[in-house]
């Protein structure tokens, strides 16, 4: 890899300030500042409509596409996650194109952008016929996590949206997955984690030792419940109307085969950062919902300790989004820290020396500018794994690119 001088890079300093980073072909300046507020759940509420691992914040794409897009153009995000980029993307108006490994990510994030009425959603719950006898001994054992005729229910609304799927329907999906498990009495789970599906053992640990039995849960209210709160901000018809003009793959993000050539204009997105997210085991409830195998999941997604491993697989993405951009296109990915052997390393600088490297993509791409927004986690981040300084990452790298 190129050796990169560093001039500085304070961690956690709150003031803004900006560094740069010297490569062969110049130097990059990058800026540590608070781009986008640190409170949660400012944005349009559809997009707290799921939890999903890894996920960031709207505010995000909210920036980048405001500062370096107009209206009309194509933002494509080549690891969509639960959609953040896309959807953000149709409410300012832009097209999306969203791409993930895991076809949960288009179950997750289509619907975001062909949203439908509170009214569509109560009329459809009151056709569905969630109280047919299943026979449970021939179904995945859940009974650590569901009440029986909890249960019941949920395999019937999973069999009817095996074949149901207008917007409607799969907006009743999403609002189904979003409430497989939590802490709260409107989830269709005993006491569990919203933001990940943990394994059955931890499931049973947490029962016994808080003393718990799955108690019955009517699935149909609590959806209804939530749908409402995703829907409260409103703007759907607008929504509808561009959503129909995006677009959603499930491929390896080193080969968009349904991305045409030179049609992107912006790429703002976030890819695995090494191992630090396990994105097969901690969505096993939602797959396991949407009849997604585990097995498809584990062959695609590209999770790995290996530094090497990862930059091969990252350059290999930029190379492929070189291909779908339109000419001086943009590309703000977004890294963070990952304890390495060791030692922190900063995946921005990792990302830089991609760039730099003819290895890898020389000519393909010019780094442009680097922003660090400085984030502390909060408290409840901290009990689900994520802690400061440790495995996790407390700060947003966002390297933002021109293809040349
Ligand atoms: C950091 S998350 C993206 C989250 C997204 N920005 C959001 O806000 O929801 C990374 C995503 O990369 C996906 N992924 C992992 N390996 C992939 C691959 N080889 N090709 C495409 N997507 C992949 C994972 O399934 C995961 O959803």
């Amino acid at each position: 890899m190129t050796a990169l001088a560093l001039v500085k890079d304070t961690q956690y300093n709150q003031e803004a300030y900006t560094d740069s980073i010297e490569t062969p072909f110049g130097s990059v300046p990058r800026h540590f500042d608070e781009f986008w507020t640190a409170k949660q759940r400012q944005m349009n509420s559809l997009h707290y409509s799921n939890s999903y691992r890894g996920c960031y914040k709207p505010e995000l794409p909210e920036y980048f596409i405001s500062r370096f897009t107009k209206e009309g153009d194509v933002i494509g995000d080549p690891f969509g996650g639960r959609g953040t980029t896309v959807l953000q993307a149709a409410l300012m108006n832009r097209i999306g194109i969203s791409n993930d490994v895991n076809p949960l990510s288009e179950i997750l994030a289509y619907p975001k952008v062909n949203p439908v009425t509170v009214k569509e959603i109560e009329d459809r719950l009151k056709e569905i016929d969630l109280s047919k006898e299943v026979d449970l001994s021939k179904e995945e054992d859940m009974s650590m996590f569901y009440h029986k005729e909890t249960y019941k229910e949920i395999l019937n609304l999973r069999e009817y949206l095996k074949t149901h799927r207008d917007d409607v329907d799969r907006f009743i999906e999403i609002t189904a997955i979003s409430r497989l498990h939590g802490h709260s009495n409107g989830f269709f789970s005993t006491y569990s984690f919203p933001q990940f599906s943990i394994p059955k053992s931890s499931q049973i640990k947490i029962n016994r030792t808080r003393n718990l039995e799955p108690e019955y849960k009517e699935i149909k209210s609590r959806i209804l419940k939530k749908a409402k709160t995703s829907l409260k901000s409103g703007g759907i018809e607008a929504l509808r109307k561009i959503g129909k003009l995006h677009k959603f793959t499930t491929c390896d993000s080193r080969n968009l085969v349904d991305w045409e050539s030179e049609s992107v204009d912006m790429v703002v997105t976030s890819p695995p950062f090494l191992n630090q997210v396990d994105y097969v085991t901690d969505n096993w409830i939602e797959n396991w919902f949407c009849g997604i195998p585990q097995s498809t999941v584990e062959t695609g997604i590209v999770q790995t300790p290996d530094l090497h491993v990862w930059t091969d697989f990252i350059s290999d993405t930029l190379s492929e989004l070189h291909r779908v951009l339109k000419k001086n296109g943009l590309v703000a990915m977004e890294v963070g820290e990952v304890k390495y052997q060791g030692t922190i390393l900063n995946l921005d600088e990792i990302l830089v020396s991609l760039t730099c490297n003819k290895k890898y993509n020389l000519n393909q791409f010019r780094v442009k500018e680097i922003f660090v927004q400085s984030q502390q986690f909060t408290k409840l981040a901290n009990c689900f794994r994520v802690k400061n300084n440790e495995l996790g990452t407390n700060t947003h790298r966002i390297v933002l690119m021109e293809k040349l």
